[in-house]
Order: C-alpha cells, then structure tokens, then sequence
C-alpha cells in the first residue's frame, strides 16, 4: 500500500509540476487557463489527501533500516529529503488552495465550489504566489536529485530500489 501510494504520488506530481508551469505561460483569465488551473486544483489536493494518508502510514509502521552502501552522511540527506516532500507536498495544496480562495478568477476543487476570501490585495497575492512558486521549485530540485538517487541505488543493485517495485 505504501509502495503504490509512493507510485501515484509520484507520478501525480511529476505532471503537477507540468501543469504548474504550463499555467505560468498562459494568458490570465483565459479559457485555457482556467481549464488548466481546474485539474492542477483538483491533483494539488488529491496530493494533500494522499500524502496525508501516506504520513499516518509511515508514522505507524516501521520501514527497513536505511542501506549502508552509501555512508551515514547521504543516509542523512536522504532522510531530510524524505521528510522535506512530506513538508512540500502539504505547503504547496494549502499556499495553492490560498492563492485560488483569495483570487477573482477562482476554480471548483474536486467539483466543488470553496468558499473564497477573495480578492485579496496584490501583495497578498504575490506573497502566496512566491511560497507556492519558491515551494514549487525547491520541488522540483528535490525530484531531479532523489531520481538520480534511485538511479544510482539501481546501478549500485543495493536492494534499495527493488525494496520500492512490488514485492521487493
Ligand atoms: C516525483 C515525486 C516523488 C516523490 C514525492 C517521492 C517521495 C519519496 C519519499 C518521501 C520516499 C521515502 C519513503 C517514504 O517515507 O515514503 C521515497 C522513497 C523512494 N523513492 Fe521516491 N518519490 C518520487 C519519485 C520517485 C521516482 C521517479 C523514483 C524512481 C526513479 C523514486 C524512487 C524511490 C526509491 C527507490 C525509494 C526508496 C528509498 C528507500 O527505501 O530508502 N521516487 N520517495
Ligand atoms: C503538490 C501540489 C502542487 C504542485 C507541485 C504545484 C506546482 C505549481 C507550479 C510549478 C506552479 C507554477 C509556478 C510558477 O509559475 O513559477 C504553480 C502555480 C499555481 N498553482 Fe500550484 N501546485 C500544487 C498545488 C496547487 C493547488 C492545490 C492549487 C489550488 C487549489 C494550486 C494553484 C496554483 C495557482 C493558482 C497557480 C498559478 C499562479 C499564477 O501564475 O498566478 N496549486 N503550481
């Protein structure tokens, strides 16, 4: 269960970030954009629910110990990177939901229309917009080293990949 989760998780914010960015590009208060915005809302907050399934897993149940192949120092920075997605996976929904409840433009969640708050000042808005952004890029940082992490636990055939496919 927690493997599948890592998996749909995975693949939901690879593509989350896709969008994110591609919402960058597009006209504001465009059709286009609000389609686009439409399902980012939608996975932002399919994410927060699954991580938030994926913390109450993790924190009740004990996982192998880290491997030894790549000495205590990068066991650290793999275990801060660890906890960091939880930390970024629940602060980009949240900074995300804020941005979408205090603008003019705002978009269902799930299908559901959430109340708004909006719309806030400018200022308000750009600091919601640089967490998110800011959040959204150390993100993406994070994805591109732990890829290569795995990449190179499957090179070094320390058990440490196939531990995360089915029945590993
Ligand atoms: C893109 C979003 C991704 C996120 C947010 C993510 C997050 C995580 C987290 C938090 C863990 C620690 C286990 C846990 O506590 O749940 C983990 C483990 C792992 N991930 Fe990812 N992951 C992502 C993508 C990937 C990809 C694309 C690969 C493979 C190419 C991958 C391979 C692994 C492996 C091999 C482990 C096991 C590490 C261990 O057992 O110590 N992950 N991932
Ligand atoms: C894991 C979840 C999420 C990720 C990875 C993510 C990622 C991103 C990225 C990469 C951007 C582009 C930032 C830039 O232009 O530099 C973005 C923009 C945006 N996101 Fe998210 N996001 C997430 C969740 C959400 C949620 C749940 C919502 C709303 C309910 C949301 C609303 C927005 C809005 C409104 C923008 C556009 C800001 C603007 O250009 O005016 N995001 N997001």
């Amino acid at each position: 269960m927690h493997k599948l989760l890592h998996w749909v998780v995975a693949a939901a914010v690879i593509f989350q970030l896709y969008l994110g960015f591609e919402l960058g590009d597009l006209p504001q208060e465009s059709a286009e954009r609000l389609g686009v915005l439409r399902w980012h809302a939608t996975i932002g907050v399919t994410i927060f629910v699954l991580m938030l399934v994926r913390l109450a897993w993790r924190l009740t149940h004990a996982v192998p110990p880290a491997p030894t192949t790549l000495g205590p120092r990068l066991a650290r920075v793999a275990r801060a990177v660890h906890i960091a997605f939880y930390v970024v996976l629940l602060i980009l929904p949240l900074s995300g939901l804020s941005l979408v409840a205090g603008a003019s433009d705002r978009v269902p969640v799930l299908g559901i229309e959430l109340p708004g708050f909006g719309p806030v000042s400018e200022a308000l808005r750009g600091t919601l917009w640089l967490i998110h952004a800011t959040v959204a890029i150390a993100t993406s940082v994070m994805v591109v080293g732990h890829v290569c992490a795995a990449v190179r636990h499957a090179m070094l055939r320390d058990g440490t990949f196939s531990r995360m496919l089915p029945g590993g």
